[in-house]
């Protein structure tokens, strides 16, 4: 056995020479890697084996280049010359690929001449999703081995494709037994060379290509694709294509040129540094600093649900969907079953729209139980309240809980708002009551707001966690206070916008700037979309604000066909005369000169109070990092992932900016634009948000 450096092994098995790479924990493609793995290739291509097998330690094959070295100063060998070393051994080298091979993992893997994998092994090209392209090769080299139309589904969505599909689409060449993928792999390589079978090298295989070549409808096509609608904002997609569009008409090298080219340019932009943001704020969103690892998880094999509302509703499907039954309390049979006849039409639309077959609904409903009693609880190890906001009754529903419920169930309230210490005050065991604050539709968003209340023990923020990982929801760890982080900070942004209308802008110019931000649509939108009328009363409405004034119009949204827009029969909106109308008559009486707003102008209202807000949030220990808070925004309010957040927006802004840019504003406007305590000692300090340390949420 030949040690090449501290994580790459030469070994032989016979005639058979293994390179074993062990750099945990994914095995990525650092510096140390490639050196171990270049001079690996070196001495064996250089020994008298007959053949090189490839094959990783630990989880998995390599996951991808290594996220953390983008952006700094190039170091050891580089990928290209590993890849060169592999694709011009003078003999065969097979990749054994188990767990994931990912990025530059599989890219390195398509340098060998053959692969192999077990059964449960994935594929991918992920890279789309860190704001960049397959840039080692991938772009020029998967359209050799799949087709122009395969590549670009592989490579724009990012997807780990399970080795039986990659078996059929020619990625690899051979399925290995599951856990015997060294001995597979040594008796595939010694059948090759017993074979005689060629060295297969797939940047000189043009068939695939040529068949494509001059076919610019194909990616027309694909650039107006239902798909392609998800791109927009983002940079990387169109960048493959232009690669998969070189793979096509031009030489490889010429190709693999064009693909250096536009990696280049994605792997310095601030979409990608967002995106990369946005991969490691994921993974540490998860890490409590003061609830260790091994704190006890409850178990939760059943779940109660108060409220079949549409919020209670959603919260059931998700449970359902990871196969744990929920019982469903309403107080009355009609409100009961008109819940659960959304849920079932959700789920036969699903079924339409080929999620399942059909009788997967009837199989799903069947683990839902109606119940118009809470004492239907008792046995279940989980409740999430969700009814309507009101102090009273959610503490009269926490009151019976405590009488109803077993020793140990966890109780959570699905509020968005409500103190939550006041509502555990209502049961003798507070050390039980937690927020679950899920965002609506509860059954497709991915934020689940965890609220720590003062009382809340370990096991049970642990438990859910633990329990939002199960249903496939990012969960982040936040305090009580006012509207918790998400709703607090929209709530700042929402006063902006409204402070814009009463200055003269239009309703269309906020949610345009929005738009072209990258949000799914503005707050006016919204709006519209919610119902003005939520929330407002007719008896007490005296036309102070400019919703009252729509409101007693009856324009209250896309439900009656007006709202601050005007719609259509297919809903539609144009802009409304009548909305303009009162727009100016409000900025006339606060003696404002109808302007219009420049983009920038707008969304530096909408987006600093937010940024202002969230440095508060930090400061007062109700996030643990900065980044959870970006979490927050990007899965429960479509916040564009390519801009990271909206503190990762503050920190590239230059927290002086940030600064000088709120005096700015509060010098013009007023104590609203009060910079926080936070933002002013980072920016003397000449630090980021991004660099305060993590701090446990406080509590008591
Ligand atoms: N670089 C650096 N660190 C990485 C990494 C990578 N490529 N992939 C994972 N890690 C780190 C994670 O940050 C995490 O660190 P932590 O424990 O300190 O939080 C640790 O490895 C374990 O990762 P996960 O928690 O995600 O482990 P899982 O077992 O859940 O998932 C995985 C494993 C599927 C491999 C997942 O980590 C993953 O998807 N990784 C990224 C894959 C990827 O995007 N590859 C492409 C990279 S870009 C590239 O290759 C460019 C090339 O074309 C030139």
């Amino acid at each position: 056995m030949t040690t090449i450096n501290d994580v790459t092994e030469l070994t032989r098995d016979g005639d058979v020479a293994i390179i074993t790479l062990d750099s945990p924990p994914v095995n990525a493609l650092s510096a140390v890697v490639r050196d171990g793995l270049w001079e690996a290739f070196n001495q064996a291509n250089k020994s008298d084996a007959d053949a090189i097998v490839l094959i990783c330690a630990g989880r998995t094959f390599i996951a991808g280049a290594d996220i953390t070295e983008f952006g700094g100063a190039a170091k050891g060998k580089g990928l290209n010359e590993v890849q060169a070393m592999m694709e011009d051994a003078p003999k065969p080298v097979v990749a054994a690929i188990h767990g994931t091979a990912l990025g530059g993992g599989l890219e390195v893997a398509l340098c060998a001449h053959y692969r192999i994998a077990v059964p449960s092994a994935k594929c991918g090209l992920p890279e789309v999703h860190l704001g960049l392209l397959p840039g080692a090769g991938g772009t020029q080299r998967l359209p050799r081995i799949v087709g122009a139309q395969k590549a670009l589904e592989f490579m724009t969505a990012g997807t780990h494709v399970p080795a039986s599909a990659c078996l059929d689409m020619g990625l690899i060449d051979e399925m290995a037994e599951e856990g015997n993928l060294l001995a597979d792999a040594v008796a595939f390589a010694r059948r090759l060379v017993d074979e005689g079978q060629p060295l297969k090298k797939i940047s000189d295989n043009d068939d695939k290509v040529q068949a494509d070549r001059g076919n610019e409808e194909l990616f027309a096509n694909f650039r107006s694709s239902k798909a392609a609608r998800k791109f927009r904002g983002f940079l990387a997609p169109e960048a493959i294509i232009q690669c998969v569009e070189a793979a096509v008409n031009l030489p490889f090298e010429k190709g693999i040129a064009v693909e250096r080219k536009l990696f280049g340019g994605l792997v310095t932009s601030s979409e990608s540094a967002a995106q990369r943001h946005v991969f490691f704020a994921e993974r540490q969103v998860w890490k409590i600093p003061d609830v260790p690892r091994d704190t006890p998880v409850l178990p939760v094999a059943s779940v109660g649900i108060i409220g079949a509302g549409t919020m209670g509703g959603g919260i059931a499907m998700n449970f359902v969907n990871a196969g744990v039954p929920v019982t469903i309390v309403e107080t009355k049979q009609e409100a009961l079953d008109r819940g659960l006849g959304v849920v079932r039409a959700n789920y036969e639309r699903s079924s339409r729209n080929g999620r399942f077959p059909i009788e997967e609904v009837d199989r799903r409903m069947s683990m839902i139980t109606g119940s118009l009693s809470l004492e239907d609880l008792a046995e279940v190890d989980m409740v999430i309240e969700a009814v309507f906001e009101n102090m009273d009754v959610k503490k009269d529903i926490f009151g019976n809980l405590d009488r109803i419920c077993k020793p140990g169930a966890v109780l959570a309230t699905n509020t968005s708002a409500l103190n939550i210490d006041e509502i555990a005050s209502a049961t003798t065991r507070p050390e039980s009551v937690i927020g679950m604050h899920f965002f609506s539709p509860a059954n497709v968003m991915r934020c689940l707001e965890v609220v720590r209340a003062d009382h809340t023990s370990l096991e049970v923020i642990n438990t859910a966690m633990q329990t939002a990982k199960k249903i496939g929801k990012l969960g982040a760890l936040v305090g009580v206070c006012p509207g918790f982080v998400g709703n607090r900070m929209l709530f700042q942004r929402g006063v902006q916008a409204q402070a814009m209308l009463d200055e003269g802008a239009m309703p269309w110019e906020v949610d345009k700037a929005l738009y072209e931000f990258g949000f799914a649509m503005g707050p006016f939108q919204m709006s519209d979309l919610a119902g003005l009328d939520i929330g407002w009363s007719a008896e007490k409405s005296n036309g102070a604000t400019i919703r009252d004034r729509l409101c007693e119009l009856d324009r209250r949204g896309q439900k009656n066909g007006a709202g601050y827009y005007d719609y259509d029969e297919n809903r539609t909106p144009t802009p409304s005369p009548v909305t303009e109308e009162i727009v100016r008559e409000f900025a006339a009486k606060a003696g404002k000169e109808p302007r219009s707003f420049t983009q920038e102008e707008i969304i530096e209202r909408l987006v600093l109070p937010m940024v202002n807000e969230g440095a508060k949030i930090l400061q007062e220990n109700k996030a643990i990092r900065s980044s959870d808070i970006d979490m927050i925004w990007i899965t429960g309010y479509n916040w564009p992932a390519y801009r990271g957040g909206p503190m990762f927006y503050g920190d590239q802004m230059g927290m002086s900016t940030v600064l000088e840019r709120l005096q700015a504003l509060q010098a013009e406007h007023g104590d609203f634009w009060k910079p926080a305590e936070l933002i002013e000692q980072l920016a003397a300090e000449g630090k980021t948000f991004a660099q305060v340390p993590a701090s446990p949420i406080a509590v008591g």
